[in-house]
């Protein structure tokens, strides 16, 4: 059997193969299609099949370009409007490729062609279910059905428990682990009757996503080019704002401006500088502030037991425009932090004074 998570980002792109050469990849994405084949041709693996979880709104896919690289099936629920599709599936089907074989659940409410897919004990969830505080994809996007996706949270309430979660997404390089303890940890997978989820919903509060729109077409038509929808780097897509504690997205926090930090830098007042990207970013076009210490935002809670003696302290906050530094002031701020600053503008602003 082989199984493999491909990527490094908060996106997930499953292998998955069984005592042959066939294998077949569960969302891959379209960066990262020339790494994937690159890595099947050193294995000598054969791509027999994509499958998508979903249409996704917040990465453009890679399975249309396999497709026509490899001539692969693309494997989607009946209900997905992309044309490019070329077997669809409903809830029950087997999908059969040499000896590998998927169980298809439908999984909808995120969107309307959501399926989850259960293999060797693992349950890939899509966006139908994130891990432990992650929650769940939004139900908010066009397609999305509030009610549909309580509907499937009863029907994950009833598998297997000992099913280990693989999801499409997560933010915060949580383990995956089985039902059983998901009913623990994991906030929508608590029992509720259909009135009172949505109430949690609306509790959520979710932030403005139009730009998603933009990226459900891009892949409505098969789009091969990643610039074909605009997805801006800093959004907190599916979970951070959506499902951090009640209240945080309402606490105000303060920001300073990159002149005001140039001079605190020029006068050696050496402030603390927290820098909440994801560490590849500190080394792209836009560099980072010398001395910053690098916690990407969605390592950021577990991170600060260990800065609970910096409580009283003035505590400069970076990412790339303000936003993800925005969130974590708040997170900072709910957590006892007195004096959190967003830097404003990020290293955006920074590089042009
Ligand atoms: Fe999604």
């Amino acid at each position: 059997m082989l199984f493999a998570q491909l990527n490094k980002t908060s996106c997930k792109t499953y292998l998955v193969g069984g005592s042959s050469s066939s294998i077949i990849l569960i969302d891959p994405i379209l960066e990262h299609v020339d790494d994937y084949l690159d890595n099947l041709s050193k294995k000598n693996l054969k791509l027999e099949a994509v499958i998508d979880t979903h249409t996704h709104a917040d990465h453009i896919s890679g399975s249309a370009a396999l497709k026509d690289r490899t001539d692969c099936q693309y494997i989607m629920h009946e209900n997905a409007p992309s044309q490019c599709v070329t077997k669809r599936v409903k809830e029950g089907d087997i999908i059969e490729i040499a000896d590998i074989k998927l169980e298809v659940i439908e999984s909808h409410g995120h969107t309307r062609d959501s399926i989850s897919l259960i293999w060797e004990g693992k349950l890939f969830s899509g966006d139908a279910l994130f891990l432990d505080d992650g929650g769940a994809g939004r139900d908010d996007l066009p397609g999305g059905d509030s009610a549909k996706h309580w509907v499937t949270l009863e029907k994950f309430r009833q598998l297997p428990e000992n099913l280990v979660v693989y999801p499409a997404h997560d933010y915060r390089e949580r383990e995956p682990s089985n039902l059983a303890r998901q009913k623990l940890t994991n906030p929508h997978l608590k029992k509720r009757t259909q009135e009172e989820f949505e109430d949690y919903l609306n509790d959520l509060r979710l932030g403005p996503a139009d730009w998603m729109k933009d990226v459900l077409k891009a892949n409505y038509s098969c789009a091969q080019d990643i610039s074909a929808a605009w997805i801006p780097i800093d959004a907190p897509s599916c979970e951070i704002k959506g499902t951090m504690d009640v209240g945080v997205n309402e606490i105000e926090v303060e920001a300073i401006s990159v002149e005001d930090l140039a001079l605190k830098i020029t006068n050696h007042e050496t402030p603390i500088m927290l820098d909440v990207r994801e560490p590849l970013e500190l080394r792209s076009k836009l560099g980072h502030i010398k001395g910053v210490i690098n916690i990407p935002i969605g390592r950021l809670i577990p991170h600060l037991e260990q800065m609970s003696d910096k409580k009283e302290e003035e505590i400069i906050i970076v990412c790339r425009s303000g936003s993800r530094a925005y969130t974590a002031a708040q997170i900072m701020k709910k957590a006892g932090f007195k004096k959190p600053l967003v830097l404003n503008g990020g290293m955006i602003a920074w590089n042009m004074i």
